[in-house]
């Protein structure tokens, strides 16, 4: 019989989880009490550790501030399920990860709900983000399935929720941008942003309503480095989150990234989530590993120099995991 120890025993887990919780913020933690809160745009001095914990070149991103205050390091949670997916994000949580990324597309709205229930740990120390499902554009739709997003992950507001992908029709996807605004009118939705768009997607919303997102989550690894659109995020001051940021591993054999992980004593996953930090990028990746979990969070605590940075930038070739959005099939 499968052992599913965590969402089977609430207080069992509940008492491991704080007998343990003063060992995971050590792992993870900074002067905030273990909480990865992060400015990406705001931490002003290279080289030097943030209030936050969070060493990073973002002030090259933009030295402007942004009233904005979310984990630099976030949880994917794509392919996570059921009870084995719930004791997944409780570990997560137990380890120090504060962010947790997840979709109406997933499936898993529910069970991350669960699993930050489980954890103990106050709604207002973790940021959830969740997002629109491509079938639910149209507006009463997208009322509905937003309404349904928050039963199943037992919150009366979410962090950020986006919109998954932009539909081909542009009337469509603007349209959607206009009713995913009641949500952040009525606090429902912290924050609102988009996945997936390309400039002319952003130019296209911000120009029919004048509301900029919050935040760009879009694929972004070692051979998809996303130079321009960052560039074009950051000039308008929309955060870019970057989804497969490990790139499922695909670089991880690379010369280059085994030799700059060698000459730090760091792994190729570490060096390749710094390389995003250091660019100004929130991350989220997803491991169903106690021990990658925490691997992928110790990345706060070392540097990559500038050659080192462009040595992994010029890794780019163009090849996405997922599809181009502007040829993806609605
Ligand atoms: N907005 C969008 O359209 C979109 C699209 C895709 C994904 N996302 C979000 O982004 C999150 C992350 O992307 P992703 O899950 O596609 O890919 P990823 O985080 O780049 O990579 C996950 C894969 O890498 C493995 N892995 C994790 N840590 C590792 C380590 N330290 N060493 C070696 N292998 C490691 C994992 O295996 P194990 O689990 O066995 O460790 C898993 O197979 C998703 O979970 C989801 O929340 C968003």
């Amino acid at each position: 019989m499968r052992v599913r120890t965590i969402c089977s025993s609430i207080m069992g887990r509940i008492s491991s989880i704080m007998g343990r919780i003063t060992v995971a913020r050590r792992v993870v933690g900074d002067d905030r009490g273990g909480v990865l809160w992060a400015r990406p745009y705001q931490v002003s001095t290279p080289g030097c550790r943030s209030s936050f914990g969070v060493m990073s070149r973002a002030a090259e991103v933009s030295t402007s501030l942004l009233p904005m205050r979310i984990p630099q390091l976030g949880f994917g949670t794509w392919r996570l399920f059921g009870d084995e997916g719930c004791d997944v994000v409780v570990e997560a949580l137990d380890v120090g990860y504060r962010h947790i990324d997840t979709a109406q597309m997933y499936g898993n709205e529910e069970m991350v709900g669960k699993a930050i229930s489980l954890s103990g740990i106050p709604r207002e120390e973790i940021w959830i983000t969740t997002k629109l499902d491509n079938p639910n554009h149209a507006p009463v739709s997208a009322r509905d399935s937003f309404a349904r997003s928050l039963d199943a992950l037992g919150v009366d507001h979410v962090d950020l929720f986006l919109m998954h992908w932009p539909l081909r029709d542009e009337a469509g996807f603007v349209r959607t941008w206009e009713t995913m605004q009641e949500f952040s009118s009525d606090g429902r939705a912290t924050h609102i942003g988009v996945s997936n768009f390309h400039a002319h997607h952003l130019e296209a919303i911000i120009e029919a309503t004048g509301v900029t997102p919050f935040a760009n989550q879009i694929e972004v690894h070692p051979y998809l480095v996303q130079k321009e659109l960052i560039d074009f995020c950051h000039s308008k001051r929309i955060l870019v989150e970057a989804w497969s940021p490990l790139g499922r591993g695909r670089a991880f054999a690379e010369p280059v990234i085994v030799t700059i992980a060698e000459q730090l004593g760091r792994t190729p996953a570490q060096v390749v989530l710094r390389w995003q930090l250091q660019r100004g990028l929130v991350v989220i990746p997803k491991s169903a590993n106690r021990e990658r979990i925490i691997e992928n969070s110790q990345i706060f605590d070392f540097e990559l120099t500038d050659d080192q940075m462009t040595a992994i930038t010029s890794l780019h070739n163009g090849e996405r995991i997922g599809p181009d959005p502007d040829e993806r099939d609605q």
